[in-house]
């Protein structure tokens, strides 16, 4: 496969991707964690890298090839990659999120590991929301800088199709774009293809047909640099 030479417009901008999806442990063995394999964050990398960015990768449980040329910080759980994220974020042009934080952990982690009950009866497990990255990014910016780009997997719904909930997650959100995952047919996770919807604050609607994830990837950042200044 020959290298498709990519224009430098990310020359001398830092970008920080999020990638994977994070783990809530319950006790050392155990923990609730979610299908994100990380190869969309993972493409965003490459790509960005290919396009001359400096490049930070928080990277949440993705057990593939480290992506080149890209720094690379391992995390676990929602509160590491927050944590991380904010820390990277400092002195970013672009924050994309593509990871899949968990939205709730256990209220407790427990030290050693639950046993099944003798009487047979299951435990219930507490769980707490944890704090919502993305609109701590938004919230934190004080001029447009970065741009700021969530990722949302949706399904329609009795209430909503797939773009009304996109519609209404980005204005929650407040971020400048949102790249849209149709998951009602059950295909996208772990899959080497994917489709989008790109949402833009704007009212900017692009649809990416489907293919390999880096087209995405390039498409996304398309949409990025036109955001940047
Ligand atoms: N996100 C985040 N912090 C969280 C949860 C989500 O930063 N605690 C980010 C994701 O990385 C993604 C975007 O928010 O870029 C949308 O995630 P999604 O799970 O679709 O949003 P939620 O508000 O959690 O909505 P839902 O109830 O549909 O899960
Ligand atoms: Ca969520």
């Amino acid at each position: 496969q020959l290298l498709e030479p990519h224009a430098q417009d990310l020359a001398g901008k830092h970008v920080v991707i999020s990638a994977g999806g994070t783990r809530e442990f319950l006790d050392p063995v155990r923990f609730l964690g979610n299908r994100s394999s990380g190869r969309q964050g993972y493409a965003l990398a490459e790509a960005a890298v290919a396009r001359g960015a400096r490049v930070t990768v928080v990277s949440a449980n993705v057990s593939l090839p480290d992506p080149a040329g890209a720094d690379l910080v391992r995390v676990v759980s929602t509160e590491e990659l927050r944590q991380q994220v904010h820390q990277a974020a400092v002195d970013a042009d672009a924050v994309i999120m593509a990871a899949a934080p968990a939205d709730f952990r256990p209220a407790e982690f427990v030290d050693a590991k639950i046993k099944k009950a003798s009487d047979g009866v299951a435990p219930e497990i507490q769980l707490v929301e944890n704090p919502d990255i993305l609109a701590e990014l938004v919230a934190a910016r004080t001029s447009k800088r970065p741009v700021i780009v969530g990722f949302a997997a949706e399904t329609g719904d009795a209430n909503a199709s797939v773009i009304e909930h996109a519609r209404a997650k980005l204005a929650r959100k407040g971020c400048d774009l949102l790249v849209v995952n149709d998951v009602g047919a059950g295909k996208v996770f772990g899959a080497e293809d994917n489709e989008a919807v790109l949402l833009g604050a704007d009212g900017t609607v692009d649809e990416v047909p489907l293919g390999p994830k880096i087209h995405l990837a390039h498409a996304v950042l398309d949409a990025v640099v036109q955001r940047m200044d």
